[in-house]
């Protein structure tokens, strides 16, 4: 699956510090995705654990984090942020997918990868 890059995902503004769920529609239909900011640099996964294909979140947008780490909500698969790798849990060295966003006309937006 290749996710669209004109996609505006949120305003800048309305970005909060931490981790927050944001759902997009794309031409292949919906896609949840997690943002990641940090002061002004924001990272992006897709809100889908690598082990069996679940929300990561408990609640929609409602995330579980423990000493810095993300917990999957269905079966506790722990990940770290940096890298959305996978530290303990039913899919420990798997990773998260990353996906591409950037910052322009203070708006977050799916990006071109590289
Ligand atoms: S779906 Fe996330 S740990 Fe099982």
């Amino acid at each position: 699956m290749t996710l669209p890059t004109d996609i505006r995902i949120c305003d800048w503004t309305a970005l909060p510090e931490g981790l927050s769920a944001h759902e997009v529609e794309t031409p292949d239909g919906p896609e949840s995705l997690i943002l990641l900011r940090e002061d002004q640099s924001v990272r992006a996964y897709l809100n889908v654990c690598p082990h069996a294909g679940r929300r990561l979140d408990w609640s929609p947008g409602r995330f579980m984090l423990e000493d810095g780490l993300l917990i999957c909500a269905a079966h506790g698969a722990c990940f770290e942020l940096k890298e959305g790798r996978c530290v303990s849990g039913p899919c420990r060295g798997e990773h998260l997918r990353s996906v591409a966003v950037e910052r322009a006309d203070e708006a977050v937006w799916l990006s071109t990868p590289g």
